[in-house]
């Protein structure tokens, strides 16, 4: 009974509050005998969302073909940095806090939004971001994204550190596809760089005194990039900073909110003042174990033996770092999650970094306390393997045997 009801109340939805639908049958196969009363009060919060107080300001677009220009104009494809190259497509849903869910999104022309001066997000920073990238199919007809639902996981994990409703992840992926098909002539060629998708989770409505926002935006834009270091796909080199930190236990730097990254902004420019790269972040506690690079995670190799900075709280747990450890290992490495010391770096062999944006960069040298310590690169090194076999499974070139890959066709 509780079934038929579900099913008689999706055809009289609009075609939008479909996904209210599947919400309220998920919650009626979860509620065992309890009838549709009961599916109803467990689907609560969730069937609140029919009644979408949200009528939106920005312009509404047919979902069918929304890249209305054949190509990415006069863009320059062979000198891709990671510099912001505006696309023609944002993707926004919003949310109350009241309902607790998000409802329908929708496309609009990418521009600025409107914000409260007093929203969440600007007043005291509840907010997150993601990255993930799209690639273009060897054929250039089709796009490929990768692990999206890993991205989708960890803004719900996120967002409930810093108490905010986030999205289903079928509403996540559904939102970066629409996204990336509406900017298509933006994605890159292959081999030349990818779609970088942007998915930001923000308290945009208004409150002085500090508490949760009343109302919540999840919005995507996209920019094409190529490679994020300006030293290209070239070695890099790392200054250990031993006096900021990026993270302290009990923090936030486990999850991806926006609030990590201006602190770490200081040490970053005096490091690039002095020719440096990037920085490497020490354990607040000890001022001696590793924690990662301001925009990625950290590997080392020694003996064969891989180990990375366990995620225990301070650290990103990064997409691509769990893909590179599932991929060492395959290729028959033992790798470690464990604490990783500056003396442990100082001995190591080789030397890596991880991340959406940076792929895996080889580092070349690292400096703490004033002294320069080198490290393998090139040819035959683990990073060099990995980079290779990470972005043929990401560009459709190698066969994906994990299923990481989503198609959008
Ligand atoms: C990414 O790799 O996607 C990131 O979020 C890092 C960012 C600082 C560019």
């Amino acid at each position: 009974m509780a079934a038929a009801a579900a099913s008689s109340a999706k055809r009289a939805l609009l075609p939008w509050a479909r996904d209210a639908h599947h919400a309220l049958a998920r919650a009626l196969q979860g509620c065992g005998g309890g009838g549709l009363r009961g599916a109803l009060q467990m689907a609560g919060s969730r069937w609140s969302l029919l009644q979408c107080r949200w009528r939106s300001s920005l312009p509404q677009l047919d979902s069918a073909d929304r890249s209305d220009e054949e190509s990415g104009g006069e863009i320059d494809w062979d000198n891709l940095g990671f510099g912001l190259t505006p696309t023609d497509y944002m993707y926004v849903m919003r949310c109350s806090l009241e309902d607790g869910v998000f409802s329908r999104g929708e496309l609009s022309r990418y521009g600025n939004i409107e914000l409260s001066p007093s929203s969440g997000v600007i007043n005291y920073g509840q907010g997150l971001f993601e990255g993930l990238k799209a690639y273009r199919t060897a054929n250039q007809q089709g796009y490929m994204l990768f692990r999206p639902e890993e991205n989708a996981r960890r803004m719900q994990h996120g967002a409930e550190r810093m108490c905010m409703p986030s999205p289903s992840v079928e509403q996540f992926v559904h939102a970066v596809k629409q996204t990336v098909l509406a900017n298509r002539r933006w994605v890159p060629p292959q081999g030349k760089g990818a779609l970088y998708i942007r998915p930001l989770l923000i308290g945009s409505g208004p409150i002085l005194g500090l508490a949760p926002a009343p109302e919540y935006m999840f919005l995507i834009y996209a920019a094409p990039v190529g490679t994020y270091f300006k030293e290209g796909l070239a070695p890099i080199n790392l200054v250990v900073e031993d006096s900021l930190h990026r993270a302290m236990p009990g923090g936030t730097g486990g999850v991806k909110t926006i609030t990590n990254y201006a602190p770490v902004l200081k040490a970053q420019m005096d490091a690039k003042s002095k020719g440096f790269t990037d920085v490497l972040y020490l354990d607040a506690v000890h001022k001696t174990y590793l924690e990662e690079a301001s925009s990625c995670n950290l590997f080392i190799v020694k003996d064969g033996v891989v180990a990375t900075p366990a995620t225990v709280g301070t650290i990103l747990p990064g997409i691509t770092r769990k893909s590179v450890i599932e991929l060492a290992r395959d290729r028959g490495y033992q790798v470690e999650e464990r604490l990783v010391s500056i003396d442990d770096l100082i001995g190591a062999d080789e030397v890596f970094c991880t991340g959406t944006a940076v792929v895996v960069a080889p580092v070349s040298s690292v400096t703490y306390q004033g002294h320069r310590y080198e490290f393998r690169t090139g040819q035959d090194t683990l990073s060099q393997t990995l980079h290779t076999t990470l972005t043929s499974i990401q560009m459709g070139l190698a066969e994906d045997k994990k299923g990481w890959t989503v198609a959008i066709d």
